[in-house]
């Protein structure tokens, strides 16, 4: 089926979650990751830490099925005090059945704009190459002296990426530090 007749059938609609959401997220990480409980564990997590607050979790939905699901969570610059607000995407998820439709890239431009509404200047992210800077995304964050939370490999480096949400967003530079639960090793190591 032609990828335009297939948007006309899906009546998508984004919105921000609450508690109540928890399963639903969950088991659209599920799905989307294949079962990989480590992403499942970090979104979870996330969810209830309070050092990833502001923090922006929005759900697709085609009618009542929850299809997607994005999370933004709080980035700091190590050493500021009264940082700008920042903050990291991750993870970004769909169901096989409805991927390549748009969807992801629909949950991406309405995260940022609730951050620009939030009062975030900026937003890093760490993924493939060639999905993000669809979405304004600028490769290797550390070249722009935003090192990521762990040493990236050199060849992959143009994976950790920044945006400004902002015209003038803040020249306070450095090292960038997350939530509390993603500061672990193992979710940086590729
Ligand atoms: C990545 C993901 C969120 C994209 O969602 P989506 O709704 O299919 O995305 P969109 O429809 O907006 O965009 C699809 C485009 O992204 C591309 N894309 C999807 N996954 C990609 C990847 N891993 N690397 C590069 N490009 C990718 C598709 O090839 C497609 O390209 P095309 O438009 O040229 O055909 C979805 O594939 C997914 O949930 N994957 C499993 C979980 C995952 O890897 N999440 C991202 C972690 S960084």
């Amino acid at each position: 089926m032609a990828e335009s007749t297939r948007m006309t059938l899906r009546n998508i609609h984004i919105r921000e979650t609450s508690a109540i959401d928890l399963n639903a997220i969950l088991a659209v990480e599920r799905t989307a990751f294949i079962d990989d409980e480590e992403v499942v564990t970090l979104t979870r997590d996330l969810l209830t830490d309070p050092t990833a607050e502001p923090l922006v979790s929005l759900l697709a939905f085609d009618g009542e099925t929850p299809v997607g699901h994005i999370l933004f969570t709080k980035a700091q610059i190590v050493g500021v005090d009264r940082c700008p607000l920042m903050h990291i995407l991750a993870p970004l998820a769909v169901i096989p059945d409805y991927q390549k439709q748009g969807i992801g890239g629909k949950l991406i431009r309405a995260g940022l704009e609730k951050l620009r509404v939030l009062g975030s200047e900026r937003c890093f992210v760490i993924g493939h190459m060639d999905y993000y800077p669809r979405y304004g995304f600028i490769p290797d964050a550390a070249a722009q002296s935003f090192p990521a939370p762990y040493p990236i490999p050199e060849k992959d480096k143009d994976a950790w990426m920044v945006q400004d949400l902002v015209e003038k967003a803040t020249e306070i530079k450095g090292q960038i530090i997350c939530a509390d639960v993603m500061m672990k090793p193992e979710y940086w190591k590729e």
